[in-house]
């Protein structure tokens, strides 16, 4: 560009320093706060990791439950944010859900005072308790928004959250209204666990961008579920089942794999990173978990068969080998969650459940040297063009 490189995409840019995530993309390999990611996965929960990634070390037995009991504490929403829900039954969950949490943000009476605190640029240790508050209701919420809508949009009452269940146990209870199966409910705790951070993706520099301003965590949150709904980043686990739906049969595998290597063919849905070029440690460990779920629950649909045959394509085609292109976490996440009954609609929602906490977590690490986010653009249109008036057009 004639005013110096222009970084396309913003990509290998260092925008912080951080000790919440690390990734090493050659090698494959990610840590949370210095925990490897299969570690967390085999021996932790949710609520243990959301607080491992929030407050930068593993709790104490005490700790945790207190954390827990608060969090069963905040689950419930304001009546307004379910009227908004119940208004957006119709739309696709991650509206809701976007709309959801800037509306709980309107009304929650410590959002109010931390908005007032940082118009007048005070962020102290009153402060600061006030936003790790917003951040444990944020986390606690975000299920109930999501079973909440599923049940509106089928036309069912919703089914209050339950003291005695886990995150992941009751977000199922409060979608189907039954306990869920064990193994149901260690899949959706897993896939919390792998999903709860990921370094500066564009939800999470989303985030960062809105609370720059010294907006509040609610709309940096709400700003974040709008940048993970595309189809490039949270959207690609739902678009990775609707295609092995389509696809139908393993046999086809090989015409799938092939049309996405032309120019300009469509591109293989789950598979790809900007940052791993290699297989995604998630992947594997969420690959492992489907393979479980299909052996005691079946494939009826043959999704992991599909899924299992894309891969195979994948990492034998050339194409794929020279770009370093591998399968990623949504190559797999959705297939058990397919047929735990959750439509597919609400896959990228319950990534959002996950990754608030990597959101929040980062947006309080930004806020301790804070700067406003104003990048420069490179102009290269005309100056100084003449008006003519709309009659002489
Ligand atoms: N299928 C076919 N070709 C691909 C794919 C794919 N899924 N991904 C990348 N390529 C090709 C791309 O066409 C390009 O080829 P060429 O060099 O010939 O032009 C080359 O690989 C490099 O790709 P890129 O688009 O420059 O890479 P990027 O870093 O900009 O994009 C990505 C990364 C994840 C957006 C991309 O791989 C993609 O669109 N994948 C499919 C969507 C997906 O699975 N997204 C989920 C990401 S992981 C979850 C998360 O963290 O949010």
């Amino acid at each position: 560009s004639p005013c110096g490189p222009i970084i396309h995409g913003l990509e290998d840019v260092l925008i912080k320093s951080t000790s919440i995530s690390d990734i090493d993309g050659e090698k494959g390999i990610l840590w949370y706060r210095g925990y490897r990611i299969e570690e967390l996965a085999r021996l932790s929960t949710y609520e243990e990791v959301s607080y491992l990634i929030l407050y930068g070390r593993l709790p104490t037995k005490r700790e945790l439950e207190d954390y827990i009991n608060r969090m069963k504490k905040y689950r419930e929403l304001h009546p307004a944010t379910v009227e908004v829900i119940r208004n957006l039954a119709k739309a696709h969950p991650m509206f809701a859900l976007e709309a959801a949490v800037a509306a709980e943000g309107a009304y929650d009476e410590d959002n109010q005072k931390l908005i007032e605190a940082l118009s007048v640029g005070r962020y102290k240790a009153e402060e600061k308790e006030l936003a790790y508050r917003i951040a444990e209701k944020l986390v606690a919420k975000m299920p109930t928004i999501v079973a909440y809508h599923y049940r509106f949009s089928r036309g069912l009452e919703v089914v209050r959250p339950r003291d005695d269940l886990g995150h992941a146990a009751n977000f199922l209870y409060m979608m189907f209204g039954r306990e869920p199966d064990p193994l149901a409910s260690r899949g959706i705790d897993l896939y919390l666990i792998l999903h709860a951070d990921h370094e500066v993706p564009a939800s999470t520099f989303a985030a960062h961008v809105v609370a720059s301003t010294l907006s509040d965590l609610y709309s940096s949150v709400a700003a974040a579920i709008a940048a993970l709904k595309g189809p490039l980043h949270g959207g690609a686990n739902e678009m990775a089942v609707r295609n092995y739906l389509e696809i139908g049969t393993p046999a086809k595998a090989k015409e799938i794999v092939e049309a996405a290597t032309k120019p300009g063919g469509p591109k293989l849905m789950g598979v790809g990173h900007r940052v791993y070029k290699a297989y995604d440690p998630r992947a594997k460990i969420f690959k492992e978990f489907s393979r479980d779920y299909v052996a005691k629950f079946g494939d009826p649909q043959n999704l992991f068969a599909i899924a299992s045959a894309i891969e195979q394509e994948v990492l034998s085609h050339p194409y794929f080998q020279q770009r370093k292109l591998y399968p990623n976490v949504d190559f797999w996440s959705g297939i058990a969650f397919y047929y735990m009954g959750i439509p597919y609609e609400y896959f990228t929602p319950i990534f959002a459940m996950s990754r608030v906490v990597g959101w929040v977590a980062h947006v309080l690490e930004y806020w301790e040297n804070n700067r406003i986010f104003r990048p420069r653009a490179c102009y290269i249109g005309p100056h100084d063009l003449q008006y003519i008036p709309l009659e002489q057009r």
